[in-house]
């Protein structure tokens, strides 16, 4: 199969280079924002044309929390424009779509935990709380519209090798401060991209199509998160909880964003706890 992966220089676009590089069967080309912009209909239209992809996997994303609360327009043309455009260009060439989308489409009220206590369902009501989560969902209707058979995949709480990501940023201040302020008042799953990037790798292969969660086991807090990353660092430092309130940003987040795997795991993949997950990130990043 050809794979022709967006966003490259992005963590999760980096994550599907380090699988592909690998393989035999199949092969790639992966373009950052400068080789291919998914908002420039020219610019698909070339790749496209060149390449002449099985399968487009976009990893491209505004995926700036807090400043889309400001740059609504710049959130709404990465998120929503340049996933039609890719979604078009599919349709009319026969191209499988598999579009990367979010937890935070989600309202995250934490009354949804009692609700919800497997993490939410693929079609459970969708009530974004920020500009990203809002983009994100007008993201995967516009993909859905353009392309029905599209793959639209959702992950939470993302971190991999490569990339900012919440597991770094622990490990960077518990070095740099000795101790550490963490909120225990959101929960969620966190998602490491080589899982992400094998999991879509069986919905592609076992032709699946639709939206998907994708994901670890488990269910935490940022605060328990935090314990483990600094257990499997071996790093001694104290964590102090602390409640989101205490951290005022500019988007809100949801307080509870599982996402179920229940549908991913009834075709047959195994997944594993997040806690396996995060040991090996961690023993990678410091063997890195
Ligand atoms: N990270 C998380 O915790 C998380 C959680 C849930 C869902 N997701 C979703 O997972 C996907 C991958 O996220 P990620 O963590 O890999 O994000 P990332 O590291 O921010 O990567 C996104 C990449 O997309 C590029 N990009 C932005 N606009 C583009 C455009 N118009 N054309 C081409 N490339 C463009 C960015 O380039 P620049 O650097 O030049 O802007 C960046 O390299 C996204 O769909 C995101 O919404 C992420």
């Amino acid at each position: 199969m050809k794979f022709l992966i967006t966003g490259a220089s992005g963590q999760l676009g980096r994550g599907w280079q380090r699988n592909l590089e690998g393989q035999t069967t199949n092969e790639f080309i992966a373009l950052n924002r400068q080789e291919l912009d998914i908002c420039n209909p020219k610019s698909i239209r070339k790749v496209f044309t060149e390449y002449k992809p099985d399968v487009c996997i976009n990893t491209a994303a505004y995926t700036h929390v807090d400043k889309a609360e400001k740059e609504y327009d710049q959130a709404y043309k990465g998120n929503v424009l340049g996933p039609q455009l890719l979604a078009e260009a599919c349709a009319h060439r026969g191209i499988q779509l598999v579009h990367y989308s979010t937890d935070y489409v989600f309202s995250g009220k934490l009354s949804d935990r009692d609700i919800y206590n497997d993490g939410y369902p693929e079609e459970a009501p969708t009530d974004p709380v920020n500009q990203y989560g809002a983009s994100k969902l007008a993201g995967e209707k516009a993909v859905v519209s353009a392309l029905p058979s599209a793959l639209i995949v959702r992950v939470s709480w993302l971190s991999g090798i490569e990339g900012n990501n919440f597991v770094k940023a622990i490990i960077n201040r518990a070095n740099s401060l000795g101790k550490l302020s963490v909120v225990n008042d959101q929960y969620g799953v966190p998602c490491f991209v080589p899982d992400i990037v094998d999991q879509s790798l069986f919905l592609i292969q076992n032709k699946h199509v639709g939206i998907y969660h994708l994901g670890s086991k488990g269910c935490i807090s940022w605060y328990d998160f935090a314990e483990k990353i600094i257990e499997y660092s071996n790093l001694n430092v104290p964590i102090e909880v602390v409640e989101s309130s205490r951290f005022p940003t500019q988007a809100k987040r949801p307080h509870f964003s599982k996402l179920s795997t229940s549908k991913l795991e009834a075709t047959g993949i195994a997944i594993h706890s997040w806690e396996i997950g995060c040991k090996t990130l961690v023993s990678e990043l410091i063997k890195a």
